[in-house]
């Protein structure tokens, strides 16, 4: 840690342990996580953050003393869901005047959005945007000593357009001990015509590899077996850097830390996606058995509408390349329903598509309006029932498929990294295969964080039930 951070810190310890004594007991977080991978990433900083600072994990967003919403805005759901959760905070704030209520992430970042949580719930204290969460303690310690002083409501607002930096070394407290998400880049540059992403994330800056290999190493130092790197279009990593180096050999550099045993990473733009990725992938066991693809749609015309940069049949033929070099990996997706000016035409083309990669699963969104986005402004908004015609009709396609394709491996022995205990039954453990499917099968604690082999005896088309077995075929 830097020493100004450090020096913030010590500050705001000193002023949580002055309140902790107040009230006679430890002050206790909650951090509130809305949408991807990236999210979770930076939702462990401001645990990190919150736990040098001295306060103790609280399970129960009602109950905590500082409570952090990190948001997304990707679709209009993301926002209802999080507006559910801040009107019933506020309303427990009535109560609780001193709980201290923060806002941050991708919808904090959104100006309109913003200015609704700035007028109409006066019991936030603090908002920020993403390009300022390395900022953190130094908000924290500002929220901590108003609270001090005054102990009266205002809302610190810190919202920073866009930023050129990116800070290494704040602390950071793991949802797992044994896998670990790592940035290697920031940002989103494609401006897909329908996504907000690249106006609430800011440009694409990636990491240099050093600190990144740096980070993968202590991770590994401190136990953890599974890295996902992380970007929004990890296929274009390096650009921008000094030493042009590429995603796929970023890959290589990863896979000799020693004590990594698995990689993944998220997400592959196929417009980007390179043959010597595919070679790397296909070269490096570490590597694990899935790529996550987005489609978003199978028609050229909406494709190109969306400003996806390919066409139908390139991706058909990426996918189906991909397949014939690893063909034990699983493709999934993210595809979109009701795009302006989608027609049945259309779905079917994406249909088609869906049946010609097979993808082993997908996720299949509604088109949802994102204010300032191209798409936003498009003529024909398709109208709600035929989305719903469109996206039952899709989704029923996909469910046939991952099915087809799970039962393929039905049987078979595969190696699994136990991630937990099932929270359903607590005789079984949950653990995931290298193509990302899970596995429920009869275990205890002790196998959490390690990897064993499993025989899948039955396939439950999205997941499997499984038993402990060592033999490497069924
Ligand atoms: N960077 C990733 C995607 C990040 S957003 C990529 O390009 O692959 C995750 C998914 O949300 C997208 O793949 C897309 O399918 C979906 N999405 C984004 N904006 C959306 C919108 N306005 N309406 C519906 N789905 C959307
Ligand atoms: Fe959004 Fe496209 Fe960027 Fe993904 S690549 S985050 S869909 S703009
Ligand atoms: Fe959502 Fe922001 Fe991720 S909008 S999907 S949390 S980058």
């Amino acid at each position: 840690m830097k020493d100004s951070t450090e020096k913030i810190i010590t500050d705001a310890r000193d002023a949580v342990s002055l309140m902790s004594a107040q009230k006679g007991r430890k002050l206790t977080y909650h951090v509130t996580t809305f949408g991807c991978q990236m999210n979770a990433r930076d939702s462990e900083k401001l645990s990190g953050v919150l736990e040098e600072c001295g306060f103790m994990p609280e399970e129960d967003e009602q109950t905590a003393d500082f409570v952090i919403f990190n948001t997304c805005t990707v679709r209009d759901n993301a926002d209802q869901r999080f507006f559910g959760h801040l009107g019933s905070i506020c309303a427990v704030k009535k109560k609780r005047p001193d709980m201290i209520i923060g806002v941050c992430g991708c919808l904090a970042q959104e100006d309109k959005a913003r200015e609704k949580i700035m007028t109409s719930y006066p019991q936030v204290d603090l908002v920020f945007g993403t390009h300022n969460i390395f900022d953190f303690p130094a908000l924290v310690l500002k929220v901590l000593s108003r609270e001090v002083t005054t102990g009266k409501g205002h809302i610190i607002s810190e919202v920073w357009d866009d930023t050129d930096m990116i800070v290494e070394d704040i602390p950071v407290k793991r949802n797992y001990k044994f896998k670990s998400g790592v940035n290697i880049m920031f940002g989103c540059n494609n401006f897909c015509s329908y996504c907000i992403v690249p106006y609430v994330r800011g440009r694409e800056r990636s990491r240099p590899w050093q600190d990144i290999l740096q980070e993968i190493r202590h991770l590994s130092d401190d136990g953890v077996i599974e890295v996902m790197l992380l970007g929004q279009n990890v296929n274009s990593y390096g650009r921008g850097l000094d030493d042009g180096i590429s995603f796929a050999a970023l890959l290589r550099k990863v896979a000799k830390v020693e004590g990594v045993k698995r990689i993944r990473f998220m997400t592959s733009h196929p417009k980007d996606l390179s043959d010597e990725l595919i070679e790397v992938m296909a070269s490096t066991d570490k590597i694990c058995r899935h790529i996550h693809l987005p489609l978003q749609s199978g028609s050229t015309r909406i494709l190109n509408a969306m400003n996806r940069h390919y066409t139908k049949e390139q991706y058909i033929d990426l996918a189906l390349s991909i397949r014939e070099r690893i063909p034990d990996i699983a493709i999934t997706t993210d595809l979109i329903i009701g795009f302006p000016g989608e027609t049945d035409e259309d779905v079917d083309d994406t249909i088609d598509v869906i049946k010609k990669v097979a993808f082993d699963g997908a996720f299949t969104f509604i088109y949802s309006k994102r204010t300032g986005t191209p798409a936003a402004s498009m003529p024909d908004q398709v109208p709600e029932d035929k989305v719903k015609y469109n996206f039952d009709r899709v989704l029923s396609v996909v469910q046939d498929m991952s099915r087809e394709r799970a039962a393929l491996i039905e049987g078979q022995v595969k190696e699994v990294l136990v991630e937990g205990i099932n929270r359903q039954d607590s005789s079984l453990v949950t653990g995931r295969l290298s193509n990302n499917m899970s596995v429920h099968f009869p275990g205890d604690a002790s196998l959490i964080g390690k990897i064993v082999p499993v025989k899948l005896t039955k396939s439950m088309g999205f997941y499997y039930i499984g038993e402990r077995g060592d033999r490497k075929n069924g």
